[in-house]
């Protein structure tokens, strides 16, 4: 078990703290999030701690990655009961910088992430969202200097994007993606999740059953664009406002081909006012 937890506001004593981590040997993790922290960025910091010595959590709404229309303003921030839980757990630091510290007067560069960042699916409905996403966590990557950063399969685009980004701009970092965590009915854990009325609650967990079944078609030698009809109708039946559900090639997130092996299943759907991602893997069963 670690000693005590610390949170650090200011970004030459995260320095001096990663640097005597360093000095004593000990390998570091960084896990980035916007706070709000349930089981699933719980299960990040599982998963660090079997990585790396030292397990650092960054705390940080990021404004960059909101539209002025997004829910920047109401997004849940839970903070003290954030670092209780990190505090049970056994995480060393807490990165919470004032949004000076990100974004100080006159900040003035931004990354412009391609490749898994255009793929037509968050990017096709939050356009901004991805170099808002990619410059923060760049930052993050810069200000704490991991081996390695633990990033959730829930946001499976958003993953792409970091490795993406890491390996073109040479940031010596491993990047590890962690599996989804869900509810018992299978909603995958989100801090949006607290947005949803209670008869949105009870419908979200469709979206993972149809997630499901419709992988289970395609495994099963279905023609995919046929099982995609199906699960998008199944979808709006159940009164959600459909944004994508696609079928992508898993490392890249392009179109599948028909010989594509590991293929993932993504979907984004509004319930109300609640958006809500998911995604699973599909794997096409040779005969
Ligand atoms: P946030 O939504 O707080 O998520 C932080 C990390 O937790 C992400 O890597 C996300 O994929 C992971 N996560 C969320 N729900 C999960 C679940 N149910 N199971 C497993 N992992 C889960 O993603 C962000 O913040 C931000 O975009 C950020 C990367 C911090 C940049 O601002």
């Amino acid at each position: 078990m670690s000693q005590r937890l610390i949170v650090v506001r200011d970004l030459s004593r995260l320095r001096r703290q990663v640097a005597r981590f360093r000095g004593a040997g000990e390998a570091v993790a960084l896990i980035p999030t916007m706070g709000a922290l349930h089981e699933g960025h719980l299960s990040l910091v599982r998963v660090a701690r079997r990585k790396a010595r030292r397990v650092i959590v960054s705390i940080f709404v990021n404004p960059a990655q909101f539209a002025p229309t997004e829910d920047f303003a109401s997004y849940p921030r839970t903070f003290e009961a954030d670092v209780a839980a990190l505090r049970a757990i056994g995480a060393d630091v807490v990165w919470n910088p004032p949004v000076e510290v990100m974004y100080p007067a006159g900040f003035a560069t931004r990354i412009v992430p391609e490749g898994p960042a255009k793929a037509g699916l968050e990017d096709a409905v939050r356009p901004h969202f991805f170099g808002g996403v990619a410059t923060i966590v760049c930052k993050l990557l810069l200000q704490s200097l991991p081996d390695v950063a633990v990033f959730g399969e829930k946001d499976y685009q958003q993953l792409k994007v970091v490795m993406q980004m890491v390996q073109d701009l040479d940031i010596p970092v491993r990047i590890v993606g962690a599996p989804t965590v869900r509810e018992r009915d299978g909603l995958a854990m989100s801090s949006r999740n607290a947005y949803l009325a209670p008869a949105e609650r009870a419908t979200a967990p469709l979206l993972h059953q149809v997630l499901r079944e419709c992988a289970g078609r395609i495994a099963a030698g279905a023609r995919a664009a046929a099982a995609l009809a199906q699960g998008r109708k199944a979808i709006a039946r159940g009164g959600f406002a459909l944004d994508y559900l696609e079928l992508r090639d898993a490392k890249t997130l392009a179109p599948v081909a028909p010989q594509t092996e590991a293929m993932r299943l993504l979907v984004a759907a509004k319930l109300g006012t609640t958006r809500l991602i998911d995604n699973i893997a599909v794997r096409r069963l040779r005969p």
